[in-house]
């Protein structure tokens, strides 16, 4: 299973001669991209956002501006119905926050795109990296971890509520001949009287072929697993092996206990993959590109995902045992609470320098490079790779060089006998949320109306 990571702004690597990046605010850039994908067989094409940018005391991280470290970024949703246009089986993922957006408008968006992608859309539902800043531009105190975990599941509630509840499957009519559009006794007004949402008020958008898009997470703090547990379709990784197969092994777990099965949810994690005709002029291409990283770059990017400056810490010493209200996933990772041994600060800030947020590249020719992706699927159980842009900053070598390397090996997902994103990652059939889905519980039965 195979999907692309971009987000509207720069990748990493955007100083290397021939990355594109710089073009993301051309529509031609992300169409040629996405037809170069659709036609390569790729599951789906993802987009991070986030309206945030690194601070530290609540000052803007000049580093970051400079360097564009997490930042720039444009709303990748404004361009996603070009992309379906463009496309005929690709999926289209999007990343939104349930801490900033509300679930009404959310729900009407993302229904309307579910149409107009013909059911290839997801939603990447995460609370929020950059808390601090984000919260700072809207005004709002940041809230506690915890309480951000808590609205994403109101939030997710009443959106499956909008989506599962409000139509019938057989409401729609589109009667010419008697004059009805829908059946008024079958499209409802849900009801919703959550801790931090309300609601009473129905979906104008009418069903769409998911209904729910599919639903993906990303945030692997304790918090953010349960949530998974309970609501993800498809879960984003990245990490040492060792603490993704944990992580993995914990979701399931989780999962199984809220009464879904095993299979409920498909994992995805980061990989890069750094490939050339040898492996010399691959490890050549690594090594400018880790050159191009200090660690002061490391610093901000650490700062944007965990609220914390690594570099007023003591450089030799593990992370203290930090508390942070922002995101904790790459703070619980380097704790040594994990059974792996707690680097110190300066082992983490070369981890960031080199490797990001999204772990070890493989690097070498394609062979090496799948045989390395291949053995971290064993490693780990994982189902396949969230993968991220390449030095191109497109993924036309990962095309061009890796894909023919799987298709060799039957490794590429060739059935797509499902039109839909759902259908496409578990199965032709499965258009819709399975049974043991929690928002599967808000459906109205189809047949007699239950108004009258
Ligand atoms: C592959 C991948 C993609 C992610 N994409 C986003 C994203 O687009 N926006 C975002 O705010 N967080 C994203 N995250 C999650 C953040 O890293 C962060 O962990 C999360 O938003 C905060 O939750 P936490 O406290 O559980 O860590 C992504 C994580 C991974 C592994």
């Amino acid at each position: 299973m195979l999907g692309m990571f971009q987000s509207l702004g720069l990748g990493g690597q955007w100083r290397l001669p021939g990355n594109t990046s710089v073009d993301f605010l051309n529509l031609d850039h992300w169409v040629t991209m996405a037809k170069r994908l659709d036609e390569a067989g790729i599951d789906f094409l993802f987009f991070a956002d986030d309206y945030a940018y690194p601070i530290l005391n609540g000052a803007v991280i000049d580093t970051a501006i400079e360097k564009a470290i997490q930042f720039p970024r444009a709303d990748p949703l404004v361009i996603l119905s070009a992309l379906a246009l463009a496309t005929t089986n690709l999926g289209l993922v999007a990343t939104s926050s349930t801490t900033i957006e509300r679930p009404q408008s959310l729900a009407r968006r993302f229904a309307t795109l579910d149409h107009l992608t013909q059911g290839r859309f997801g939603w990447n539902v995460v609370t929020g990296a950059g808390q601090n800043s984000s919260a700072k531009l809207f005004g709002d105190t940041m809230l506690p971890h915890a309480e951000r975990y808590a609205i994403a599941e109101d939030h997710l509630n009443l959106s499956l509520k909008l989506w599962e509840g409000s139509w019938q499957d057989d409401a729609l009519q589109v009667d010419r001949v008697n004059g009805v559009y829908a059946d008024a006794s079958k499209v409802h007004e849900i009801e919703h009287n959550g801790p931090y949402f309300s609601a009473h008020g129905m979906l104008t958008v009418p069903p769409s072929p998911q209904r729910t898009p599919l639903l993906f997470q990303a945030g692997t703090s304790s918090t953010g697993r349960e949530l998974a547990a309970t609501y993800a379709e498809a879960v984003f990784l990245a990490s040492e092996p060792e603490l993704v197969k944990a992580q993995i092994a914990d979701v399931r777990a989780r999962a199984a206990a809220h009464g879904r099965g095993p299979d409920a949810i498909k994992f995805l994690v980061a990989g890069s993959f750094i490939v050339a005709e040898t492996e010399a002029e691959a490890h050549a291409l690594r090594d400018t590109m880790v050159g191009f990283g200090t660690l002061e770059t490391a610093a901000a990017a650490y700062a944007f995902f965990t609220g914390l400056d690594l570099l007023s810490m003591d450089l030799d010493k593990p992370l203290a045992t930090v508390k942070t209200e922002q995101g904790r996933t790459n703070v619980e990772r380097f704790s040594g609470e994990n059974g792996a041994p707690a680097p110190t600060v300066r082992e983490i800030l070369e981890e960031f320098r080199s490797n990001g947020v999204m772990g070890r590249p493989f690097i070498g020719t394609p062979e090496q490079a799948v045989d390395q992706a291949q053995l971290l699927i064993e490693q780990t159980g994982a189902d396949g790779f969230l993968v991220q842009p390449d030095p191109t900053g497109t993924h036309d070598d990962f095309i061009d060089m890796v894909v023919p390397v799987l298709r060799e090996r039957g490794l590429m997902n060739t059935d797509h006998a499902g039109s839909t994103l759902r259908e496409r990652l578990f199965g032709v059939g499965h258009r819709r949320l399975p049974a043991e889905h929690p928002g599967a519980a808000f459906r109205v039965p189809s047949g007699p109306s239950v108004d009258s």
